[in-house]
């Protein structure tokens, strides 16, 4: 990826691999920067806890995203720190009114701290509370309308809390509003027989690749990143499957895929 010029128009990049101000992990990501774009992608926000925002946090991102200058920002729309502690997952928010102000709230102070827009993406779940009023597409074009802020749309994670959840994904697709998705996310999930997990160690499996034409039929050109974090593959499976996703865009759009 260093020696020559990235095989990929962008990349994202992990936040939180990236806080302390100098080191190896920074001059890398600034090498790649000058190449091409990057979207800083966070773990660790917590939008949806309510343990009070984490301003040292907030502040490391700040510095972060004022020396790489990225294309993008995003986090989860998810909670998995209470109490100070951090539980390292991306926990589901209960879809209700009283979670919905709150995350919104949030959001506003976030991209105030930031001075930029972000984006919130759908993660993968496993379990859903009973109290949930709305679905969750409802719930994410709602935070995105009211804080004013963008959409990464996972369409792996749709597909596998859809069958986790027995909802359609279709209706997902649906059910977002078109203006505020800004980016996607392609990945493999596994198998698990009685529901199926994110693992992000294989290729984007066919049925998650139907679901994105519909997602380019109903959002068009949107920025598709491949996320693949274990059993990492040779290069050139990676960066193929990242052709795929231009391709099927293209086929979609009606266009020519660029650089083919
Ligand atoms: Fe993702």
């Amino acid at each position: 990826m260093l020696t020559g010029q990235p095989p990929v128009d962008w990349m994202e990049a992990v936040s939180e691999n990236y806080l302390a101000p100098g080191g190896r992990p920074v001059a890398v990501l600034e090498k790649v920067r000058r190449e091409v774009p990057v979207a800083l992608h966070g773990v660790s926000l917590a939008i949806g806890s309510t343990d009070p925002l984490d301003r040292p946090y907030l502040a490391a991102l700040r510095a972060l995203v004022d020396r790489i200058e990225p294309a993008i920002v995003s986090d989860h729309l998810c909670w998995g720190r209470h109490g100070g502690r951090y539980a390292h997952d991306l926990w589901p928010l209960p879809f209700t009114e009283e979670a919905l102000s709150h995350v919104v709230e949030r959001v506003e102070r976030v991209q105030e701290t930031l001075g930029r827009q972000v984006l919130l993406e759908n993660v993968s779940s496993y379990v859903a509370f009973r109290e949930s009023t709305m679905s969750e597409w409802e719930f994410i074009g709602a935070v995105a309308r009211r804080a004013d802020c963008g959409i990464l749309l996972d369409v792996n994670n749709i597909y596998v809390s859809a069958r986790n959840h027995g909802f359609a994904a279709a209706d997902y697709i649906a059910g977002v509003p078109a203006d505020r998705v800004a980016q996607f996310h392609l990945a493999g999930h596994s198998d698990k027989g009685a529901y199926l997990f994110d693992s992000h160690d294989a290729k984007v499996p066919e049925a998650v690749w139907d679901l994105y034409r519909m997602a380019v039929a109903r959002f068009g050109q949107v920025p598709s990143l491949i996320e693949w974090d274990d059993k990492i593959p040779e290069l050139e499976v990676l960066v193929g499957e990242s052709r795929r996703a231009a391709s099927i865009e293209a086929e979609v759009l009606g266009r020519r895929a660029v650089g083919s």
